[in-house]
C-alpha cells in the first residue's frame, strides 16, 4: 500500500485527536518503519489495519466506523493526484463508474507497484448506482468512505449500502433526498 495513504491516515488522526494519540498509536502498533512512511513508498496494506484496529482499541470507535471516515478524509487528498484527470467527472455516479476503467488505470500509471481493487458497475440508474468491489485487501469500508467523501465533493446526499458475497462485495449507492443523478 503506497504510503500516501498512511501519512493521510496520520494527518487526519492529528487533526481530530491530536499529536498525543498518534504517538500512542504508533508505540502501540509495530510498524516495519517506526512510523516513518514517505508518500512513495510502499508497505504492507496490514499496517494500516493495525492502526485502524488500535485506534478502534484507544478511543472505543467501531473499526468500520474508522475506516469510512478516513475513505471520506482521504477522497479529497487522492484527487490531487490528477486534478485534471478528475475534472472530466460531474457527478459521484460518473466518477464511481469510472474508478475501474479509468481513475485506477491513471493512478496504476502514475504509481505501477498500486495495489488496486477492481470494481465492475452491476447496475445503474438515474437513482441508484449498484457496484461490485473485489480485492485481496478488506478495503469495502474504505471505499464506502471515499464514495461518501466523493458525493460530499460534489454537494450530494448519498447513501451509501455494503452487501457482502462469497469473493466479493457489493456497494450500493442511492441518492437519499430523491434528486436524481444528471447522468
Ligand atoms: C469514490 C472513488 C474511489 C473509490 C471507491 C476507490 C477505492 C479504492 C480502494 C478501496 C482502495 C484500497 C485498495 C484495495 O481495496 O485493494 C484504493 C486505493 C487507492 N486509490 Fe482509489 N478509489 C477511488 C478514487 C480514487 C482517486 C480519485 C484516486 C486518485 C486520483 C485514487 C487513487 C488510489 C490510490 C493511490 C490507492 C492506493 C494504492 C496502494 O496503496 O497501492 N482512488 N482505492
Amino acid at each position: 500500500m503506497k504510503g500516501i495513504v498512511f501519512t493521510n491516515f496520520f494527518e487526519m488522526v492529528e487533526e481530530r485527536l491530536g499529536f498525543e494519540i498518534v504517538d500512542q498509536l504508533i508505540e502501540k502498533t509495530e510498524l516495519a518503519t517506526d512510523g516513518a512512511y514517505t508518500t512513495i513508498g510502499t508497505y504492507d496494506h496490514k499496517e494500516l489495519l493495525s492502526l485502524v484496529g488500535n485506534l478502534h482499541q484507544l478511543t472505543g470507535a467501531p473499526f468500520n466506523d474508522l475506516l469510512v471516515a478516513y475513505g471520506q478524509y482521504l477522497f479529497p487528498k487522492l484527487m490531487l493526484i490528477d486534478p485534471d484527470m478528475m475534472s472530466q467527472f460531474n457527478s459521484s455516479f460518473e466518477l464511481v463508474a469510472a474508478v475501474d476503467s479509468i481513475i485506477h488505470v491513471e493512478v496504476k500509471k502514475l504509481y505501477p507497484d498500486a495495489e488496486l481493487p477492481q470494481f465492475e458497475v452491476i447496475n445503474r440508474n438515474k437513482n441508484e448506482l449498484q457496484v461490485s468491489y473485489t480485492s485481496c485487501r478488506p478495503f469495502a469500508y474504505l471505499a464506502n468512505g471515499l464514495i461518501l467523501g466523493c458525493a460530499e465533493h460534489y454537494n450530494e446526499d448519498i447513501a451509501v449500502e455494503i452487501e457482502h458475497a462469497e469473493a466479493h462485495c457489493l456497494i450500493s449507492l442511492s441518492h437519499s433526498n430523491g434528486i436524481t443523478s444528471p447522468c
